[in-house]
């Protein structure tokens, strides 16, 4: 069969989308705390036949700027950030094909909750769940699930290897064809069918026996983004939808041979994995009216809300010294990096020592930086050359509206990509595996993989 992108809708359950001016925007809906809003994007999502609409998620809310969470709530910087899993739950019941992603953290939950509450999703929207699997961010969760700091970067990776290894031992206990349900005789399930998992490892304890059974696709589909070397590895040996936040092509591509590569070292088969790379169409009819909006959007963002993003995103205090003092060396070292950020100031300012200022111009941090801007056609023509090269094999689709954004794109861009043939006209089935191209995974096939990834 042709090779055909994978679509999924980047999805937040809080005040504002990955642009947290965006509730400012004067289309975008002012009720994003009900249900009513996420399942009309959800409704929008399906008709567009996106696979997948994914919630993003961090346990806390931005405050390391001042040490204060005053100017976040002000201003409305990623303020409210509400349970996904729930959120989500309320936009299955309004869907019937899309897929339901949700993040859920290794560092700050327990495996067999994580396990339950997917496993329950999955059965609940008839095999359409699927988790991302985070190591999270900063100490500010840290701080709000229990312990004062968070913990190292690859220790991290280690120990979500092993959460791992616990959910899907969970995620197997109930082998397919333990439900007997005979009402005459009383039995239930075969209990030579559902085996406890008895888990003792380094970082975990878990006994079982799980209390979900599998579901139509088996079990959940495994989301994963690690960027950094260790957590290539990681999504190489977990990851089914993979996201990526390339920022051209070359990049996309050594990002997408490397990903694939660690899959293959892990023992997997690379072509039951998607990449999806991080995108931000603003689109309309015609190339004006696209670059119309974006400059109504551009518009839109206040300084605070990069200074923001960037302490935390950097667990660095830019309000701790004036806006235009350069940063110490000591302060570039300190900082903990997501996406590179740091080292892609120093080199696109071009100073070593850059000021707070400096991050905010150069980093786009807080406003839409690489977006595509166009008709069908060329947002189309990007997102194709970008797949075609192989730079991933379908997108993340992040709104600067909503839900407007997700409204433009299924108006304008899915119908050429399906013109085209980059893009399925329909649903090939009804699980998110079906409709993937996943195979529906056979109970403990994942422990015929090596347990540690090869260096
Ligand atoms: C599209 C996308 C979505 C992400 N969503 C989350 C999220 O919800 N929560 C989170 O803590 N990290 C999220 N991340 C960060 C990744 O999990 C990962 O930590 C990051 O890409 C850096 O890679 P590393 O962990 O290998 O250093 C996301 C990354 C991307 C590209």
């Amino acid at each position: 069969m042709t090779r055909q992108m994978v679509m999924v809708g980047f999805l937040q359950a809080q005040n504002c989308t990955n642009l947290p001016s965006s509730w400012r925007h004067p289309e975008s809906r002012d009720d994003s705390m009900s249900a009513d809003y996420y399942q009309e994007i959800g409704r929008i999502l399906e008709s567009g036949r996106f696979h997948m609409a994914f919630f993003d998620d961090r346990l806390a809310m931005p405050d390391r700027y001042g040490n204060d969470h005053a100017h976040t709530v002000e201003y409305g910087i990623r303020c409210v950030k509400m349970d996904p899993l729930v959120v989500l739950t309320c936009m299955g019941m309004a869907t019937e094909r899309l897929g339901l992603g949700a993040t859920a953290s290794t560092t700050y939950f327990e495996p067999f909750d994580v396990a339950r509450r997917f496993a329950t999703l999955d059965l609940m929207s008839g095999g359409r769940a699927a988790w991302n699997v985070v190591t999270s961010l900063n100490d500010g969760e840290a701080q709000n699930m229990g312990k004062d700091a968070h913990l190292e970067h690859d220790y991290r990776y280690d120990r979500a290897d092993e959460f791992m290894e616990v959910v899907l031992g969970h995620w197997d206990a109930w082998e397919d064809g333990s439900l007997i349900m005979d009402k005459k005789s009383g039995r239930f399930a075969d209990p030579a069918k559902v085996k406890r998992l008895d888990h003792k490892g380094e970082f975990f304890k878990s006994r079982g026996p799980f209390t979900v059974p599998r579901s139509a696709q088996g079990h959940p589909v495994v989301i994963q983004a690690g960027a950094s070397g260790r957590g290539q590895r990681f999504a190489g040996r977990w990851g089914e939808v993979i996201f990526t936040a390339a920022r051209n092509v070359t990049a996309a591509r050594e990002g997408y041979a490397a990903v694939k590569n660690e899959a293959a070292k892990a023992g997997r088969d690379p072509d039951q994995m998607f990449l999806c790379n991080l995108t931000t169409p603003v689109c309309g009819a015609t190339k004006a009216e696209a670059e119309d909006k974006m400059a109504l959007i551009n518009k839109l963002p206040l300084e605070i809300d990069a200074l923001s993003l960037l302490a935390e995103a950097l667990n660095h205090d830019f309000a701790s010294k004036p806006l235009d003092e350069p940063l110490t060396t000591q302060e570039l070292q300190g900082m903990q990096g997501i996406l590179g950020i740091r080292d892609g100031v120093l080199k696109t300012s071009g100073k070593s020592n850059p000021s707070a200022r400096d991050f905010v111009t150069f980093s786009g941090r807080g406003q839409v930086h690489d977006a595509i801007v166009g008709g069908p056609k060329e947002v189309a023509d990007r997102l194709e050359e970008m797949f075609v090269e192989r730079g991933c094999d379908g997108f993340v689709i992040a709104a600067t509206i909503v839900p407007g954004s997700y409204a433009d794109v299924v108006k304008h861009v899915v119908p050429e990509l399906q013109r085209r043939g980059l893009f399925h006209k329909d649903y090939a089935g009804k699980t998110l595996r079906e409709n993937l191209g996943l195979k529906r995974p056979a109970a403990g096939a994942w422990k015929t993989q090596p347990r540690v990834a090869a260096e």
